[in-house]
Parts: structure tokens; sequence; C-alpha cells
């Protein structure tokens, strides 16, 4: 008896991955504590795609997508600068800004972030248009164990969150590759087409945690009358 309600505390505990096909997370609230944390099993990338959609109208900064690592709390973070209209993609111990896009408010965007640790170069793809490439970070890997957080940005490992950098919004399609797409596949992300899912993460076999106030709800369908 015993052992079956184990078994069964077991189960309840264990993040299983959760197909969040047609969904997306609604950050409704501007705070210092909700956001959502994703789980892989994944350290040590030599490569890195990472792609997302989001609906914002906030006017200030805000985390888009932060990943920290026990030595570094930047190691892969997308970050909208309002003060100079620019995505900052952070990378190892570089950064770069990337200005010139329409991000207009109240507008889903799609944004892919590709890095190669080989030949060290990032580039962004902004609602399917490309970024110039630019040197970041090479020769080494993204190592130790990964935090990645949506809905705040980390100063410190899963914490030091600040209430002036969150998003409020929505948010869906994460995924994670270990890898560089092709343009090819960047498309078929943008456009919603057929792509390889994520390996790291998988928006349809999502491994996550919500703290506070974010919900997961239906994708918002355009009505045609
Ligand atoms: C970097 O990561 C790749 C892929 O995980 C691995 O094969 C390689 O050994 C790593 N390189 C170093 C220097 O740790």
């Amino acid at each position: 008896m015993a052992f079956l309600l184990l078994m069964v505390m077991l189960t309840a505990c264990a993040a299983s991955p959760r197909d969040l096909s047609g969904k997306m997370f609604t950050f409704p609230q501007q705070t210092n504590t909700a956001h959502v944390r994703l789980t892989t099993s994944r350290q040590d990338f030599s490569a890195v795609t990472v792609c997302h959609r989001s609906f914002t109208d906030l006017k200030r900064d805000h985390a888009l997508f932060s990943l920290a690592t026990p030595s570094n709390q930047n190691e892969f973070l997308i970050f909208w600068s309002e003060t100079n209209k620019e995505i900052h993609p952070h990378i190892r111990q570089g950064k770069t800004e990337y200005g010139g896009w329409d991000y207009k408010p109240n507008t889903w965007h799609s944004i892919c972030t590709t890095w190669d640790s080989a030949s060290g170069l990032v580039q962004l793809w902004f609602d399917g248009q490309p970024s110039t490439r630019r040197f970041i970070s090479s020769g080494s890997n993204i190592t130790g164990s990964p935090v990645i957080v949506l809905g705040q940005e980390q100063d410190s490992l899963g914490g030091g969150f600040d209430i002036k950098q969150s998003f409020v919004g929505m948010m869906t399609d994460v995924h994670m590759w270990n890898y560089v797409l092709s343009s090819c596949e960047i498309h078929n992300y943008v456009d919603e087409l057929n792509f390889t899912p994520g390996n790291v993460l998988n928006w349809r076999a999502l491994d996550f945690k919500i703290t506070g106030k974010v919900l997961v709800e239906d994708q918002l369908i355009v009505c045609h009358s």
C-alpha cells in the first residue's frame, strides 16, 4: 500500500511532457515572479537555434527567452531594448544589437536566433527576415545544466527577476535545437508549415512548470466572417 502510494506520488511529481500544439502561454500581468520554466535533459551545446512567437504591447524593455547556466545568467538571452528599438541576443560572454525591425505592438512576431561555436556567428530571423551574420563568441560550448525561463529575465540562476524586464503578453511555439537550422527550415517554422520540432525544447512535448499567474490557453484563431 505504502509502495503504491509512493508510486502515485512519484508519477504526479515527474514532469511529463505536454503537447501544447494550438496553445499559448498568456502572461497577463506585470510581476517579478510569474514565469514558466522549461526543462531539458540536454546540456553541452556547440550550436543552438531558438524560435518563438510572441505578442505584446509593452513599451519597455523585456526578455523573450532567458537561458542561464551556473556560470552565466545571460548564457543565451533574447532581449528587446526599448530605448534603442533593438533585439539583443546575448550568447556566452558576447552580445550584439540588431535594429531596424518593425516590432509592431499587438502583432504576432516570430523570432529565431541561431549560433554556432565553430564560426562564432549569430544570426537572427525576424518574421522570416534574416539579420546580418555577426561574430559573437566562438571556440567553447554552452555547458552546465541550463535553466530556461519564459516571462522573466534571470539575473541569477532561476531568479533575480526585474519587474521592468518582465514579459506581458502571449507566447507560443517555443522550440530549441542543438544545431543551426537552414533558412528553409526557418521559413517552414515562420510560415507554420511542417518542420522538425526542437530536439532540446519541443512545443509539442514540452516539460514545463508554471509559477504564478501564467495561463495555458488556446491560441487565438482569427475569425473570418
Ligand atoms: C561541444 O559540444 C559537442 C556537442 O555536444 C561535443 O561533441 C563536443 O565535445 C563539445 N566540445 C567541447 C570542447 O567540450
